[in-house]
């Protein structure tokens, strides 16, 4: 039996259609216009395909949209001042600076440069905390992408055994949180885990974010699984792919996240969702 397939386009399209529509009824009673600033240090081509997706994607909700390319040679200082500036510009609302950042940049130190009522990837220590205690001021963009998708999909994730590969502060561990606040029993792969596909063949849901295309096998997935992959890899040819086997394993799944098309649209638009109630919070609101 092949598995649905789950539409990130589908889901984030209308999500963004929400967004604008919030932003525009925001500009017109306040003059507020919601503003990101992205940054980028370096030439890695995979950030810079993420960032022109995010401007794009900030031009069609109806944002201001700022993005500062710095040269890979950039000083931690240099990095630091120009946080500053957009941390005193009013029409910013949020700030996020494109990682990985070069060797040599200390990136929780920048990262913590960040104003948390700026911090709209919710990477600050302060808005991680937050995340945590399950009172969110920001939402973890990818980990809330996935839960938007579970939700949409009615896919009710109480009771169910999740199992999350990747424990990145980016994707792993915050998504692992928004699984177990939703009631999930949870439990988190890595590395060194042990008999990985024992684990994972009990999984009701499972999400990857391994970054090693093919990782996730079909023999790794309990038949009638939901999952979720946040893998963005490109293979032999040069083609962007997922963590997972699509193909194999949408013969045992009962929901599949295709990529692209899946994970990666919904991050972007839950980064679009942040900076707007960044930009709400700023008027009072
Ligand atoms: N690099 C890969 N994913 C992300 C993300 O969600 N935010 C930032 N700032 N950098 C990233």
């Amino acid at each position: 039996m092949a598995a649905r397939i789950i539409d990130g386009k589908k889901i984030a399209a209308a999500a963004r259609e929400e967004i604008r529509a919030r932003a525009a009824k925001l500009t017109e009673e306040t003059g507020i216009v919601p503003g990101l600033a992205v940054i980028i240090v370096g030439e890695d081509p995979a950030s810079k395909v993420y960032v022109r997706n995010k401007k794009k994607a900030c031009e069609e909700a109806g944002f201001y949209s700022v993005v500062e390319e710095m040269p890979e040679s950039t000083a931690q200082s240099e990095l630091l001042e120009k946080i500053a500036e957009f941390r005193r510009d009013e029409r910013i609302h949020g700030i996020l600076v494109q990682l990985p950042l070069p060797k040599g940049i200390d990136e929780q130190a920048v990262i913590a440069a960040i104003p948390p009522e700026k911090d709209v990837d919710a990477f600050h220590p302060e808005n991680v905390g937050h995340i945590m205690i399950g009172d969110y001021r920001f939402l973890p963009c990818t980990p809330a992408g996935v839960m938007k998708m579970l939700e949409t999909e009615g896919i009710d994730v109480a009771g169910k055994d999740c199992v999350v590969i990747g424990r990145s502060n980016i994707v792993g561990k915050p998504m692992a949180m928004l699984l177990m606040h939703a009631n999930g029993t949870v439990t988190v792969c890595h590395r060194q885990t042990r008999c990985l596909s024992d684990i994972t063949r009990r999984a009701d849901i499972l999400v990857s974010s391994v970054g090693k295309a093919g990782f996730v096998t079909a023999d790794m997935v309990k038949p009638g699984a939901v999952v979720i992959d946040v893998g963005m890899n490109r293979n032999a040819e040069g083609k962007l792919c997922g963590d997972v086997d699509f193909d194999a394993v949408s013969e045992v799944a009962s929901a599949i996240t295709p990529v692209p098309g899946g994970v990666g649209v919904m991050t972007i638009t839950m980064l679009l969702e942040n900076t707007l109630r960044a930009a709400e919070a700023a008027a009072g609101r």
